[in-house]
């Protein structure tokens, strides 16, 4: 039987929200975090100018708050940025790197990736570290290749002690926003496949928490959760909506009340 860890559930609010609609939001996330079981630890990353409000309505509550990229530096002249330790500033403590549509749209590189991930760690912060094939390399039997070359791209950087501070996501690329979650076969795999990478690394970063991404929902939530090597979800479209990011949170306290059970 797997090790019992605490189950994690971020939400990636990606290019979304403004300063009412926010408001109504993180109320309701802080306030029904409240009543989830101990072994739940919510985080939602925010648009980056809604670091100050978020800090003001989460601080005291069950919630953690943080980014979805950083800078690659930590500071100098490079407009647009964000730096890691800017979002320090404002009491995150996590940073999303490498998120397929980063990689995809800004042209991040694993190489980059690696290095915003020890940004991100030299600041303090826990990185998510997201690694995902397209649905091409799949058909083509490249997805271990590809989340491989991903993962340990980041993790050559990275000492034994740095690579056990961080979180993985695993966000197949064909099912984030498509509606089409991987199976909770499919992503386990992967998932096992991940964490054999990451003991390869160290003893210590064995441990650490994998989170699945892409199309996760109350519906689907409980059965990937229930799966050993899935520590948690990483969320997107179902994270905007209070009712259904609380659901995929109890869903993950559900799951993880049955395993501590066991
Ligand atoms: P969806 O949950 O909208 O598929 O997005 C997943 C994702 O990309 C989270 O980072």
């Amino acid at each position: 039987m797997s090790k019992q860890r605490t189950k994690l559930v971020v939400g990636n609010w990606k290019m979304h929200g403004r300063l009412a609609d926010n408001a109504v939001l993180l109320e309701a996330v802080a306030q029904g975090a409240g009543a989830l079981p101990a072994n739940v630890r919510v985080g939602v990353c925010v648009p980056s100018p809604y670091l100050a409000q978020t800090q003001a309505l989460l601080d005291g509550s069950r919630v953690e708050w943080g980014v979805q990229d950083v800078s690659a530096y930590t500071h100098g002249a490079y407009t647009g940025e964000v730096a890691a330790p800017m979002a320090l500033d404002f009491g995150s403590r996590l940073a999303i790197v490498g998120h397929s549509e980063r990689r995809a749209y800004h042209r991040e590189s694993a190489e980059l990736v690696a290095v915003k991930t020890q940004r991100v760690l030299e600041a303090g912060l826990t990185p998510i570290v997201c690694v995902g094939e397209t649905l091409e390399e799949r058909e083509a039997g490249k997805t271990q290749q590809v989340v491989g070359v991903q993962l340990d791209t980041v993790l050559a950087k990275l000492s034994a002690q740095e690579s056990a501070r961080i979180i993985v996501a695993y966000e197949p690329i064909w099912a984030i926003g498509t509606g089409k979650s991987a199976t909770a076969q499919q992503a386990q795999d992967v998932h096992a496949f991940l964490r054999a990478r990451l003991a390869a690394k160290s003893a210590a970063a064995a441990d650490v928490a994998l989170l699945y991404g892409g199309s996760v929902k109350p519906d689907n939530a409980e059965e990937l959760f229930r799966q050993p090597d899935i520590d948690g979800g990483l969320i997107g479209g179902a994270s905007l909506k209070d009712k259904d990011f609380l659901a995929i949170c109890k869903a993950a306290g559900a799951v993880g009340a049955l395993s501590v059970k066991q």
